[in-house]
């Protein structure tokens, strides 16, 4: 093991680097099963980002099972993906077939996550990007039904995408996953890079059989989601917070999208207020829910209306997410009072509205919680009806200050994350249509204008040297941290683990990271 030396200089700095360890101290939750597949791909490939070792699917435990195995012309290929700008596992690899395969994966009883993870390229000619049509099926659920990989990417303007489901495990074998070219065209053909399973903590999305179930807005009775039940996350995001990623949640490798992903979904006057700024040294008492439920990041920003309490009562900070029609939805708030002058029950009361109906006349975070500094979340489930075409509706969230000042000390909203699941139908579906492809795009400006950046002056400069110097010096001390958390303690590849703790998110990624959803 490296020794750490600390230059005398920085010594001062010490607080702030306990901070940082206890930041990166090792994961709250540790999953039984966590099991990533390489697909396309032999042997074991290191992924940068979480220092996870991808079993390949080549002559493994994980080789997949086909449809037509003795045919050459129509049994699953290999191939790796042309050079671009996504180079990292799982995405430089794939497996492509005409015709229907299956993975099939030991697993113990239990909820899981299931994480399939696409990179829509021309793999070559006999793969062009624009013939992927394909449906992926997963212990009786439909995940994916003729899903258009490549116009999916191209919608949400990310070259890669990432599924998210949840599905509880009953027989305690196996789970199998199978992905069926579409007839819909000829020449379809089904494919993926990676598959990753992470068990998570028993009902953390499922409904306990203790539990009286979730409130079900608009309607008498609570929810339940039950375990017969396949979940996918289509939103999850540190509201007015930065992207977190997934070596950078409590241990389910769970990413949350940041403010840049909130604001598409803020309505116009919404966004124009401002966040609310991290409070580090605020200590969280986790004593309602678990400490994996969120990172406590996510608990230390928010949104509310700002300063200005005396502001219009009637406003109402509003979020609007597209989502396909006709199905139930799971939305979980995440709340923390952070700010210091909300200590009691009564300081900060608000309304909740989720598709314009009511689910919270008083909502008191305190109330809830037991104190300042104290997290908790809400779920609550929706129906959401079709709207005029058969395209995307528009799932409303309001947050209103309670307009009687009587009951309320501040007239004001808080909101510090937000998690929202499509619930699978009746007949075990998931899957809703693809997404329109987007408007072409008008010829971009050779040069982005480097003029502005450049005018920045010495002061700024020496400013911005100076934070760099600091975060190179964390990035230094949380590689150590990091690498001693690490569950994989053995790897000598140090140049890679630093990069991917400093690495930086290009804006695509920071799009991608919550949801790849259309
Ligand atoms: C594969 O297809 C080619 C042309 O379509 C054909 O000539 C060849 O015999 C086929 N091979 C097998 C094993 O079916
Ligand atoms: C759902 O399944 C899990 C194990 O997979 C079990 O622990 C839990 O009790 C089940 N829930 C209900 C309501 O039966
Ligand atoms: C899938 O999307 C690609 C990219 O937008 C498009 O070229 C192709 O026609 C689509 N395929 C189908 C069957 O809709
Ligand atoms: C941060 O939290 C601490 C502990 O609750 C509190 O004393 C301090 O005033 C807070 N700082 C800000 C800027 O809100
Ligand atoms: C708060 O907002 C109200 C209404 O917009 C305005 O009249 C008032 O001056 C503002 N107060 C402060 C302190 O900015
Ligand atoms: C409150 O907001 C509504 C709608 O934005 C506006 O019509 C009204 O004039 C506002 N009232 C005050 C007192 O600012
Ligand atoms: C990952 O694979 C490398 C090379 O095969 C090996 O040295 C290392 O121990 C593995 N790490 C883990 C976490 O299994």
């Amino acid at each position: 093991m490296k020794k750490l030396l600390l230059p005398p200089m920085s010594l001062y700095l010490l607080p702030l680097f306990l901070q940082i360890a206890t930041l990166l101290s090792a994961p709250i939750y540790t999953p039984v099963e966590d099991i990533t597949i390489n697909c396309g791909s032999s042997g074991t490939s290191p992924n940068i980002y979480d220092n996870q070792n991808w079993t390949g699917d080549i002559n493994s435990k994980f080789s997949p099972i086909e449809l037509h195995q003795d045919n050459t012309n129509t049994s699953s290929q290999v191939r790796e993906a042309p050079p671009s700008s996504v180079s990292q596992v799982p995405y430089t690899t794939a497996r492509l077939s005409l015709s229907e395969f299956s993975y099939k994966v030991p697993l113990s009883i239990g909820q899981k996550f299931i994480r399939l993870y696409f990179h829509p390229v021309s793999y070559d000619p006999s793969f062009d990007r624009s013939k992927t049509l394909f449906s992926v099926r997963a212990g009786g659920f439909t995940l994916l039904h003729d899903f258009n990989a490549s116009v999916t990417a191209d919608a949400s303007e990310t070259e890669t995408l990432i599924r998210e489901f949840c599905l509880n495990i009953d027989d305690g074998h196996s789970l199998t996953i199978t992905f069926t070219p579409s007839r819909a065209i000829p020449d379809a053909y089904a494919f993926v890079n990676g598959i990753e399973i992470v068990s998570m903590p028993t009902n953390l999305y499922y409904t306990a059989s203790e539990s009286h179930g979730v409130d079900y807005v608009g309607n008498e009775v609570n929810y339940r989601i039950e375990n017969i039940t396949a979940m996918e996350m289509v939103y999850r995001i540190n509201v007015g917070g930065s992207a977190l990623s997934f070596d950078q949640d409590t241990g389910m490798y769970r990413n949350w999208g940041s403010v840049v992903d909130e604001q598409k979904y803020l309505d116009d006057l919404s966004s124009r207020w401002t966040v609310l700024p991290q409070n580090v040294s605020l200590q969280l008492n986790f004593v309602k829910i678990p400490e994996y439920s969120a990172p406590q990041v996510v608990y230390q920003t928010g949104r509310s209306m700002g300063s200005n309490h005396t502001r219009n009562k009637s406003y109402k900070l509003t979020w609007e997410f597209p989502v396909d029609p006709k199905f139930l939805y799971l939305l979980r708030l995440h709340f923390c009072e952070f700010e210091p002058e909300i200590m009691d029950p009564g300081d900060r009361s608000f309304l909740i509205y989720v598709e314009n109906q009511l689910a919270e006349p008083q909502a008191d975070i305190i109330v809830w919680s037991g104190g300042n500094g104290r997290p908790v979340y809400r779920d609550y489930v929706v129906f959401m009806p079709a709207g005029p075409d058969q395209k995307k509706v528009k799932l409303f969230l309001a947050l209103q200050a309670n307009p009687r000042d009587w009951m309320t000390a501040y007239n004001d909203v808080l909101l510090n994350g937000l998690e929202l699941f499509k619930l699978s139908d009746t007949n075990g579906n998931l899957a809703g249509p693809n997404p329109d492809p987007p408007p072409p795009k008008p010829m971009q400006p050779k040069t982005p204008s480097k003029e502005s950046k450049k005018k920045s002056t010495p002061m700024l400069a020496t400013v911005a040297g100076a934070v760099s110097a600091i975060l190179v010096l964390f990035c230094v001390l949380g590689f150590l941290v990091f690498r001693r958390r690490r569950r994989s303690k053995d790897t000598d590849d140090d140049s890679f683990l630093l990069s991917g703790l400093c690495r930086e998110f290009s804006l695509s990624e920071i799009k991608a990271a919550p949801k790849n959803f259309n």
